[in-house]
């Protein structure tokens, strides 16, 4: 590691951890992800226990809560706790097709798991699957506007042999990591964001009426809630810095996402067990579903909570 990583990391590692009353929470790794117990999220929770969560989560920005027992109700209870509910692009690209009659493009927007209820995306994976969802570093939907300000990922239905984890990237510590110059480059400098890179690209989904969502962040945002900064940009959606020349902004990109995708210590592993929700913090993070486990079967729902426009 360099000494510009090396300084950043200390001093993150090395700062007082807050006091939990109501909740332990034991973390995954310095950098990020933690295990949280004495929390059941089949039940309504209090004000004073919501307050820790959101202690929790702007500390460690993934929180694992194991052996939940969850209606759709419950998932969507909890994710309504931090706002309104999000809904992905593809229950609107669907729902246009079938609106225009074109059965066989609804059809296929299935990847993910486009079901009816627009708050809810499946997760799954079994023996006909070509690709899954996540499958790639990215942070969630930023091609959206406002791009949901978290996740909550309830996997149900785990590998029996094994593998199906979920990686995690803490993107405020990707940001400390870098050295001053580049973080003074980096100012002022903003990125598109587009849909169709993941959901035509990867996952061949048929381009809906109207086209895929595309936005414009800053590289570099503040968190609302904790005030720092973060690297913003994410292999998944991130296509173009505008003020750049095409093979800069190329070389730019590239640079960024090998740094977040190849320095470990930003990185945390979710190994999933049956009935685990993971709650992750779409503003500060980057995660990666890992397809280890192919043609076994992994099931699970997505809930998402609607965010703000990320600012400078
Ligand atoms: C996702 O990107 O939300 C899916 C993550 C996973 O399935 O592990």
């Amino acid at each position: 590691m360099d000494q510009f990583a090396l300084n950043a990391i200390k001093a993150r590692n090395c700062r007082q951890r807050p006091d939990y009353k109501l909740i332990k929470v034991t973390q995954i790794n310095p950098s990020i992800g933690a295990e949280v117990e004495g929390i059941d999220l089949s039940q309504p929770l209090t004000a004073d226990q919501f307050a820790e969560i959101n202690v929790a989560l702007n500390e460690h920005h993934v929180l694992c809560f194991r052996e939940q027992k969850l209606s759709d109700e419950d998932h969507k209870r909890f994710g309504r706790m931090f706002g309104k509910l999000h809904s992905h692009p593809y229950h609107a690209a669907k729902a246009k097709a079938i609106a225009s009659g074109d059965t066989a493009t609804a059809a296929k927007i299935t990847m993910g798991g486009a079901g009816d209820d627009p708050e809810i995306l499946y997760i799954k994976a079994d023996e006909t699957s070509t690709n899954v969802a996540g499958e790639g570093w990215h942070t969630d939907v930023t091609c959206d506007a406002e791009p949901p300000m978290g996740s909550m990922l309830y996997i149900t239905q785990v590998p029996g042999g094994g593998g199906g984890a979920t990686m995690f990237l803490n993107m405020e510590l990707a940001y400390e990591t870098l050295s001053p110059t580049m973080k003074t480059f980096l100012e002022g400098l903003t990125a598109i964001h587009n849909g169709g890179k993941p959901y035509t690209g990867n996952y061949g989904v048929p381009v809906p009426a109207g086209g895929w969502p595309e936005s414009e962040h800053p590289v570099v945002i503040r968190h609302p809630g904790s005030g720092r900064k973060v690297l913003f940009v994410n292999y998944g959606f991130t296509i173009r810095i505008p003020q750049l020349a095409p093979h800069e902004s190329d070389a730019l990109l590239n640079m960024l996402f090998q740094h977040c995708a190849t320095m470990q210590e930003l990185h945390c592993r979710v190994q999933w067990t049956p009935n685990t929700l993971t709650l992750w913090d779409n503003r500060c993070t980057q995660h990666h579903a890992v397809w280890d486990y192919f043609p076994a079967k992994r099931f699970g729902q997505r809930v998402s909570i609607l965010g703000a426009r990320p600012t400078a």
